[in-house]
């Protein structure tokens, strides 16, 4: 049987640190964490996030913003608010809650945050330090940068002589997943919904990220013999439970096979969303640090 790996255990551990660190700089330089979250419209997903997002933000000492718009906010409205966030000197992260509507050009958005403001990652001039690999210097979107700790934990920093096989090609996870991976020294393959024979290169994976948003759709036949196993997947499922139908989550990859053949796997939940959220912190604290010119 393989080893469960707690993500909720590492991203306690981590907050409790970043707690720590954040009570460390009011002390000692009067300077307080700020983090903005915008969220546009009434997705209820997107709600939990962000109020997951916020409640951690407020634990962790952080000054810690809402800012809830309307579905049918104009284009020019969300810019009019992130040139004040990007100009709010108590504001060191800002986090615009994707997906937005239609009719909002989401790379307009995420490109008018500022670099040296984008806790997410999301900006072209943090997505170029990543695969340039200054991942140092970069702001690491939150999910991969989550999801390259626990598979730190189980392999060490260096993966060199491993194949890495991530499932999504997405600019939030398996892009960034790859860049990651590929900086550890790892053999990557980025596959997708056109690649022929998933399961073939799934099953040559030391380390597998699955980010598909496809319930189960990585069964124990898919997984190397002594993997790891990230399940990125957070999907919505409805089951029977005693007669009544109930909605649960689950992931992308069946948890209890690939249990069976794995050497370490993510669950869901409890595996790459509490770390993701501690990213998140992290990048946050590490934003009002850079902005004040103060090292760790
Ligand atoms: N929606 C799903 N994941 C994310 C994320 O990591 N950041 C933002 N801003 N929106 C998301």
């Amino acid at each position: 049987m393989a080893t469960r790996i707690d993500g909720k255990a590492m991203a306690a551990t981590i907050s409790a640190r970043i707690t720590e660190e954040t009570s460390a700089l009011k002390q000692q330089h009067g300077l307080v964490p700020g983090l903005a979250v915008v969220i546009v419209g009434e997705d209820a997903a997107s709600q939990v996030y962000v109020r997951n997002k916020q409640r951690t933000a407020e634990a962790c000492g952080f000054h810690s913003v809402k800012h809830a718009l309307p579905a049918t906010v104009g284009e020019d409205e969300l810019l009019e608010l992130i040139d004040s966030l990007n100009g709010d000197a108590a504001i060191h992260g800002i986090l615009v809650q994707l997906p937005l509507p239609g009719h909002i050009d989401e790379t307009r958005i995420t490109q008018s945050i500022l670099p040296s403001k984008d806790v997410d990652g999301f900006h072209y001039v943090n997505i170029g330090k990543l695969t340039a690999g200054a991942t140092r210097d970069a702001f690491v979107p939150c999910t991969p940068a989550g999801c390259m700790l626990m598979i730190e934990e189980q392999l060490g920093k260096d993966l060199s002589g491993k194949t890495a096989v991530v499932i999504g090609r997405s600019n939030i996870v398996g892009k960034p997943m790859a860049a990651l991976l590929l900086a550890a020294n790892a053999t990557v393959t980025i596959c997708h919904s056109r690649t022929p024979d998933l399961a073939a290169v799934a099953r040559g994976a030391d380390v597998l990220v699955a980010a598909v948003g496809r319930p189960h759709m990585v069964g124990g036949d898919w997984v190397k013999p002594g993997a790891v196993v990230i399940d990125v997947g957070i999907n919505r499922i409805e089951i029977e439970d005693g007669g009544e139908k109930r909605a649960k989550l689950t992931g992308d990859v069946d948890y209890d096979a690939a249990m069976e053949v794995a050497a370490a796997v993510t669950p869901v939940p409890g595996g790459v969303g509490p770390m993701t959220i501690t990213m998140l912190m992290s990048n946050t604290l590490r934003a009002a640090r850079l902005q004040h010119g103060i090292d760790a």
